[in-house]
C-alpha cells in the first residue's frame, strides 16, 4: 500500500434521515385506522402528491382524537431528536427550536401511489405508518416509499452502479421517519385488499430557514 493510505477520506454534504417504530403502535392503531376512515368518508380530501388514494386537508389530526394527540407528540419528538442529532454531528450545542406543523392523513388503495415530490416551504418532513395494508406475500413489509439522491448531478455521474441513488423503506406500523423536506420521494402503487394508511407531516423552522 502507498502513502495514501492514510489520507484523510471525509463524505461531505450526507442527509440526515431518524427512523423509530413507536411503541404504542398496536395501541393506537385501531383508533386511528377507525377516525380515519371514517373522516375519508365524510371529507372528499384534496389532491396533492396521491395519484388516487385519499389525502385529507393539512391541520394539526384533530379528526383523530386522543390518538391523533399522542401522534401529534411523537412527531414534535422525533423532530427535536433528528435536530439534536444534526446539531451534534455539526458540534454545536443543543438547542430548542419552534417548529410549526402541518400533517395530514393518506389512504392508499391498490393502485394509488403518489409521484415523486419534494415538500416546499418546510424543514424537516416525515410520515407515520399507522397500517402497511396487505403487503405482497413476498415483501417483509408494506408498500415502500423511495427516496432518490437529491443531488442529480451526482446520481447522474459519479459512479451510479456503486453509490446508491435511491433508497427504499417498507412501512411497519407504528414506524416514524424524518427527513430534510428538500429530499425527493415517491410512494410505490399500493397492492392489496386492506389499503395503506399514514399520516405525514411537514415541521417548519420558524423564523425559516
Ligand atoms: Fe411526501
Amino acid at each position: 500500500m502507498g502513502e495514501t493510505v492514510n489520507a484523510n477520506y471525509t463524505n461531505l454534504f450526507t442527509t440526515p434521515l431518524l427512523s423509530h417504530v413507536w411503541s404504542d403502535a398496536e395501541q393506537l392503531r385501531d383508533e386511528l385506522t377507525g377516525r380515519i376512515l371514517a373522516h375519508e368518508k365524510a371529507h372528499p380530501g384534496v389532491t396533492n402528491t396521491n395519484v388516487g388514494g385519499w389525502h385529507s386537508e393539512g391541520g394539526r389530526l384533530d379528526f383523530c382524537g386522543e390518538a391523533g394527540r399522542r401522534v401529534v407528540s411523537h412527531i414534535y419528538e422525533m423532530a427535536d431528536e433528528a435536530t439534536r442529532r444534526l446539531l451534534s454531528e455539526c458540534k454545536l450545542p443543543p438547542r430548542t427550536l419552534n417548529w410549526t406543523l402541518e400533517a395530514w392523513a393518506n389512504v392508499n388503495r391498490t393502485g394509488n401511489f403518489n409521484r415523486m415530490h419534494t415538500h416546499a416551504g418546510t424543514t424537516w418532513s416525515g410520515t407515520y405508518y399507522v397500517d402497511p395494508g396487505d403487503p405482497p406475500p413476498d415483501e417483509e413489509h408494506g408498500t415502500p416509499i423511495h427516496f432518490f439522491d437529491p443531488c442529480q448531478g451526482r446520481s447522474n455521474t459519479f459512479m451510479p452502479l456503486i453509490v446508491p441513488i435511491s433508497v427504499l423503506i417498507r412501512p411497519e406500523p407504528g414506524l416514524m421517519i424524518i427527513f430534510p423536506s428538500y429530499l425527493p420521494h415517491m410512494v410505490f402503487p399500493h397492492h392489496g385488499n386492506r389499503p395503506r394508511i399514514s399520516i405525514a407531516f411537514n415541521l417548519r423552522n420558524e423564523p425559516f430557514p
